[in-house]
């Protein structure tokens, strides 16, 4: 890490299968954000190799984006085979309940000092309220947040991944030090692409976001590491 706070909130999304490219985004990065985020997408593709490549070139912290969903002794087994790689943070969805969320935080814990932190998945941002009827689930997607987040909390976890939107009243709900990991977010002045509801770094912040995720205003620009330079700026100005 480079030891500003501006900085090392920003995690970039490295959404990818080809490894040289996301070896030559990775590379320039080091030393300008605070670490980089793999999910699925690349992970499936290269597999833990693959990851610990990622991490030479940037010399970043990792957030292993894998949003575990399973019976407690699975995800905790998981969790467990993802600490050689040393992450930074890990994740897990909230809705695999109670029992798994406390396995998952005690896997992590046999990392001691050293532990990642787990953070809970509340509802997907592509989910509307009626995709939720669908499937059951009784209330609006805020409810179903809270709910989720506040269920995190009580088993242990660090924090939850939430959109801008619903910064504040996790917030308000699970109080200071419970982790905030936000995705959704654009530079002023970039392209929404696919992403709906965005804030912007400098009000995601405000409104007490800890940990940025922000993949493709870095990742597509044609100056990754001016891209990133900007955001932290941005945020350093704000
Ligand atoms: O390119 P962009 O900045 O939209 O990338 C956002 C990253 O955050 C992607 O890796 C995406 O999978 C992830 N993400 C998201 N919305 C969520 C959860 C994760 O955009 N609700």
């Amino acid at each position: 890490m480079n030891q500003n706070p501006h900085a090392d909130r920003i995690f970039v999304a490295i959404d990818t299968t080809d490894l040289e490219r996301a070896i030559s985004l990775c590379r320039p990065l080091g030393g300008i954000v605070g670490g980089i985020k793999i999910g699925k997408e690349f992970f499936v593709a290269h597999g833990p190799q693959g990851v610990r490549r990622l991490c030479e070139a940037s010399k970043l912290p990792l957030f292993l984006d894998l949003k575990f969903h399973d019976i407690p002794n699975t995800v905790a087994g998981a969790v467990r085979a993802a600490l050689p790689l040393k992450p930074h943070i890990v994740n897990v969805h909230a809705a695999g309940g109670m029992a798994m969320m406390r396995a998952a935080a005690a896997a992590a814990a046999e990392a001691g000092a050293d532990r990642p932190l787990v953070i809970g998945v509340t509802v997907l941002t592509s989910l509307d309220n009626d995709d939720l009827k669908a499937i059951g689930m009784v209330g609006s997607a805020a409810v179903q947040v809270q709910r989720l987040a506040l269920l995190a909390r009580e088993a242990g976890l660090d924090g939850v991944v939430c959109s801008p939107h619903e910064i504040a009243a996790v917030r308000a709900a699970c109080g200071p030090g419970f982790k905030l990991v936000v995705p959704g977010i654009r530079p002023a002045g970039s392209a929404m692409g696919d992403q709906k509801r965005v804030l912007t770094p400098a009000e995601a912040v405000a409104l007490g976001a800890d940990v940025l995720v922000i993949g493709r205003p870095i990742t597509a620009a044609d100056e990754p590491a001016r891209a990133a330079r900007s955001v932290v700026a941005e945020l350093a100005a704000a």
